[in-house]
């Protein structure tokens, strides 16, 4: 066995560790979620094989990458004793659908504070979608202006620590080094379950941890996949490159391994896809969105995986991705956003 092997299956090892143990992660959803290859859409594009990875499937209130991420987060929440858990996101956020799944589940009071950050004034956007099923979950929601969210955060804490309440606070999209490992396992699970050799794993990215916790479980598998982050959140997608590093180097900490760490050029991420702006679809996104609903029965979202899936046929067809090579497609899930955008399905 050769040095670098080694040091690959101590990792792995270690990870196994790590999922398994009940003092680091309450399990939220159902694992492995399936890896099928897209035949019909590979055979459309007539480029590389491509594969999906169904997080969507991941269970937890319509499933989504956020399960991953707030097993883990729930452990350390539940370790420290939280009665309540605050988290933030857009109006249609589906980190908090699923933070208010994960807490109805616990029993623990569930804070969302939610803000106006996109421009969509439809009866739609702001009374459907996630937006219903957060009411249904039973969670507190507080929508404010993106200006006054400061202020509405310091009230609730104020109103909690006035009521003697234990509570712990989520960042947007759970993507802390925490969270973020929920998809250094998610690595491992794909080079599990792949017959193949995974080349490229393309995603929607916004708030970083899922593209970081990917890259730093190439890091711990030695693996040469290259990890695509279609950006979908950040004006300037240097932004989401820093976040991305901040968060590895804070995993890193979090869980140290002897390996070399991956340097800058091995944080992917295409701008070309952001269309007007967050949580605004473009005609090419909703082009996205209806050749994997006609071709595959698959479902995507306006905001994120509709992104993601618009840069993985525009890739496909400049040839960006050698024809030799299996592209995985990690579908993130955000398929209970798609009533909140109804007006706009009709005038694109
Ligand atoms: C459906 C969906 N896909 C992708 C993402 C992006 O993941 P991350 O925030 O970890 O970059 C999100 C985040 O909110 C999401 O809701």
């Amino acid at each position: 066995m050769t040095k670098t092997s080694l040091a690959q299956n101590e990792n792995r090892e270690r990870m196994a560790e790590h999922w398994s143990s009940d003092l680091s992660r309450k399990q939220l959803g159902f694992w492995p979620t399936p890896l099928e290859s897209l035949d019909r859409l590979s055979s459309e594009l007539n480029g590389p094989r491509i594969w999906i990875k169904r997080d969507d499937c991941s269970g937890l209130a319509t499933g989504g990458n956020k399960t991953r991420k707030l097993e883990f987060l729930l452990a350390d929440a539940i370790a420290k004793n939280a009665e309540v858990i605050i988290t933030y996101g857009a109006v249609q956020s589906n980190h908090a659908r699923q933070t208010a799944a994960a807490c109805a589940k616990f029993g623990i009071d569930c804070h969302l504070l939610l803000t106006e950050r996109v421009r969509n004034s439809t009866t739609n956007y702001r009374a459907n979608g996630n937006i219903l099923l957060d009411e249904l979950l039973g969670a507190n929601l507080t929508i404010v202006p993106l200006d006054e969210l400061g202020k509405s955060r310091e009230e609730t804490i104020e109103l909690l620590n006035k009521e003697g309440k234990i509570f712990y606070e989520i960042p947007p999209g759970g993507s802390s080094p925490i969270g973020a490992m929920g998809y250094a396992h998610a690595f491992q699970e794909i080079t599990d379950q792949a017959n193949f050799c995974v080349t490229d794993i393309v995603h929607a990215s916004a708030s970083a941890a899922t593209q970081a916790g990917l890259i730093f479980g190439t890091e711990l598998l030695e693996h040469n996949a290259k990890i695509l982050g279609a950006n979908v959140f950040h004006e300037n997608p240097s932004s989401l490159k820093s976040r991305i590093s901040d968060i590895l180097e804070k995993m890193r900490e979090l869980f140290p391994s002897k390996n070399r760490p991956l340097d800058q050029d091995s944080i992917l991420v295409n701008h070309a896809y952001f269309g007007e702006g967050y949580g605004m679809p473009n005609k090419e996104t909703f082009d996205a969105i209806r050749l994997f609903a006609s071709l595959e029965g698959i479902l995507l979202d306006p905001v994120y995986s509709g992104k993601a899936a618009a840069c993985l046929i525009d890739q496909i067809n400049i040839g960006s991705f050698d024809e030799s090579s299996d592209v995985v497609f990690l579908h993130t899930g955000g398929q209970a956003s798609l009533s909140a955008y109804q007006d706009d399905f009709k005038t694109n």
